[in-house]
């Protein structure tokens, strides 16, 4: 299996789970947001030899090396740019590097006979639909270009199934992946100051950052702050292989989250008792395009992929902390 982006944070706990089952990968990954460390750090976890290739995959001659190199079963996408607040300052940066991306996996995988591909998406792709998101539901416009390239690799990835009828391609919609490897030596850690909750967070409990900031709590929602499908990042793992291990031809689009919606506030407070830490925090304004409500129908993937996430929010808090105690972060 080759694992585009698999130094990235959801890639290497999505490496672990795939050797678990019993899978050989390939790593692809120009470092551009990850370490190599992680890779080295994955390898003592599973205490096994993973190819590893530090290219562009946007490179269609590097990616062609790769596939001449390993008898492919299958590709899984991870790599790409993710930060929302980035995609909307360098469009271009994001519209070439994500969708560029895709193209030359998948036209490789067209020319070497190789089936199945794999492609993170994101509920981001739902736009303000009404919650819970289902698969089925009409894709609204995103507020952002990041959201905007994760729709258009779904539809390209869609009309190249639908003309290749042997090929098998898997739209995984992730919610909010948050939580680290039980091991504590792999996590989230994102350079420089946190886009996302969870890290910032533990940078908070960490002594690192003063205190969070709420970004609004005057949502129509339990306690007005915002609500998110949070879900451990190796539950989401696991729900690649079991995709990986379900693929039937054709496109089949899946939901990874857990189903249970949790406010910005009740996050807090779960990792302040599943810790024994104080979170501070102040409420400021709304940040632009939030929604205010975000969860998954998770149906499909239960009766499809006989998949379903087991980590509470407890074990979640848990996870981040013990890997944030771990973290030597630079230039923050
Ligand atoms: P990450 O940044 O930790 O991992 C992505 C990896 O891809 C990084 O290691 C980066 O170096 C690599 N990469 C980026 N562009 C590349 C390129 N052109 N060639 C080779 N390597 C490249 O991000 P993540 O959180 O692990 O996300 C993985 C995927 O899941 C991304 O496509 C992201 O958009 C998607 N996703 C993430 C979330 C989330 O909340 N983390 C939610 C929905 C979807
Ligand atoms: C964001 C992106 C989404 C992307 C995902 C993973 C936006 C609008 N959406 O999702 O496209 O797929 O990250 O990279 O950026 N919050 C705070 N204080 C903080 C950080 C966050 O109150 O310092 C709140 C947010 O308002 C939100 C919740 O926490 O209600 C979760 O935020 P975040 O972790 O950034 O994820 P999303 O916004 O869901």
């Amino acid at each position: 299996m080759l694992v585009t982006g698999g130094a990235g944070y959801i890639g290497t706990h999505t490496c672990i789970a795939l050797i678990e089952a019993g899978h050989t990968v390939v790593v692809a990954d120009n470092l551009c947001n990850s370490k190599r460390e992680s890779i080295e750090k994955f390898k003592k976890i599973m205490n096994t030899h993973i190819p590893f290739y530090e290219i562009d995959v946007s490179n269609r001659k590097a990616v062609e090396t790769i596939f001449e190199n390993h008898q492919l079963d299958g590709v899984i996408h991870f790599a790409g740019l993710k930060a929302v607040g980035e995609s909307v300052e360098k469009p271009s940066l994001y519209y070439e590097n994500n969708v560029v991306s895709t193209l030359v996996l998948v036209n490789c995988c067209l020319k070497f006979g190789v089936n199945r591909f794999v492609f993170s998406s994101s509920a981001t792709v739902y736009g303000d639909n009404k919650v819970p998101f289902v698969e089925t539901m009409d894709l609204l416009p995103t507020t952002n270009p990041y959201g905007e390239t994760k729709a258009i690799c779904e539809r390209i990835l869609t009309d190249i199934a639908k003309a290749n009828p042997s090929f098998s391609v898997s739209l995984l919609r992730y919610f909010n992946p948050i939580g680290a490897h039980e091991s504590g030596l792999i996590g989230e850690a994102p350079n420089g100051i946190p886009n996302n909750l969870m890290p910032y967070i533990t940078q908070v409990a960490k002594g690192m950052r003063d205190y969070l900031s709420i970004f609004g709590n005057d949502y129509p929602t339990i306690d007005g702050t915002g609500v998110r499908d949070y879900i451990h990042v190796m539950d989401l793992a696991e729900g690649h292989v079991a995709a990986i291990h379900a693929m039937l031809q054709g496109v089949h689009i899946y939901n990874l989250g857990t189903g249970q919606g949790t406010s910005v506030l009740q996050l807090v407070k779960a990792f302040e008792e599943a810790n024994g830490v104080t979170i501070r925090y102040e409420i400021v304004e709304r940040r632009p395009g939030d929604l205010a409500c975000c969860y998954a129908d998770v149906e499909k993937a239960r009766q499809e992929l006989g998949w379903i996430a087991k980590r509470d929010v407890v074990t979640m808090c848990k996870d981040a902390w013990r890997f944030e105690k771990n973290t030597l972060h630079q230039g923050v």
